[in-house]
């Protein structure tokens, strides 16, 4: 299976000019060319993964309280913004495939529920993209779950999920046999860099809002990127042509 690679992710869904993690800024990177989308996926107290950043719903939704205990009756009930409600992995699976988005389903568990997480993201995602042309990447901060997926659902794709990245990093993405590096571009220093490239392992950082800083980064090496500010490089998406990486 090849994964292509585009050069920019629309992060949490559709950025900041749609209300994050849901179906209409999934629908808004579509259509402003992008062809990768990030969003968080957490479990609902009823077990059900749904795309959320925070542990909590004051933030970006009109609810109160932990997404973890709440149940989805009154989960789907609130306004995540403009009205949109709080999707479902299955619901946000069929929009990417619709629109052949690669999807980065940043696994994003609860605290304590990181077993629990992985195990029902990773079979969901298993089956919600079977058959599909453009195969979704796993990814997450907890190496846990990584280490889940890769045991649950072996033919997903995997990236390693890191704020630095740490000085072990070639063996963890040996140990859970990961394809690519997410890290944040604050804190990517140059030496690193230059040892992922020759170990022909792709880059990708998190959360580039500026032209000329995601330049930079490409010139370092940088193979994507991920953004809130789709307007800024809604022109350059549906032109470039990606990476081919085997898999
Ligand atoms: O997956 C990349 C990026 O989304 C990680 O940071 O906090 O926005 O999920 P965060
Ligand atoms: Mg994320």
């Amino acid at each position: 299976m090849e994964l292509p690679l585009p050069r920019w992710f629309a992060h949490r869904g559709g950025g900041s000019l749609a209300p994050e993690n849901t179906l209409a800024g999934i629908r808004l990177a579509a259509r402003l060319g992008y062809r990768a989308v990030e969003f968080d996926v957490m479990l609902s107290g009823d077990g059900t993964p749904v795309l959320i950043h925070d542990e909590t719903l004051e933030r970006t939704t009109n609810g109160v309280g932990r997404v973890c205990e709440m149940p989805d009756a009154e989960l789907f009930a609130l306004d995540a913004g403009h009205g949109e409600r709080i999707p479902r992995l299955a619901e946000a699976a069929a929009l990417c495939r619709q629109y052949g988005l690669l999807a980065n389903v940043e696994i994003k568990p609860a605290g304590g529920f990181e077993r629990q997480t992985a195990e029902v993201v990773a079979r969901q995602v298993d089956v919600l993209w079977q058959g599909a042309e453009v195969m979704p990447l796993l990814s997450s901060f907890s190496l846990e779950a990584v280490e889940i997926a890769r045991d649950l659902a072996p033919a997903l794709s995997r990236g390693l999920l890191f704020e630095r990245v740490p000085v072990d990093w070639q063996q963890e993405m040996q140990r859970l046999q990961a394809v690519t590096l997410h890290c944040n571009a604050l804190h990517l220093a140059d030496d690193t860099l230059v040892a992922l490239k020759e170990s022909a392992i792709p880059v990708l950082c998190y959360t580039v809002n500026d032209t000329e800083r995601a330049r930079a980064l490409f010139a370092r090496g940088v193979s994507a990127v991920f953004t809130d500010r789709l307007d800024l490089f809604a022109s350059e998406t549906s032109a470039y042509k990606g990476l081919q990486l085997g898999g």
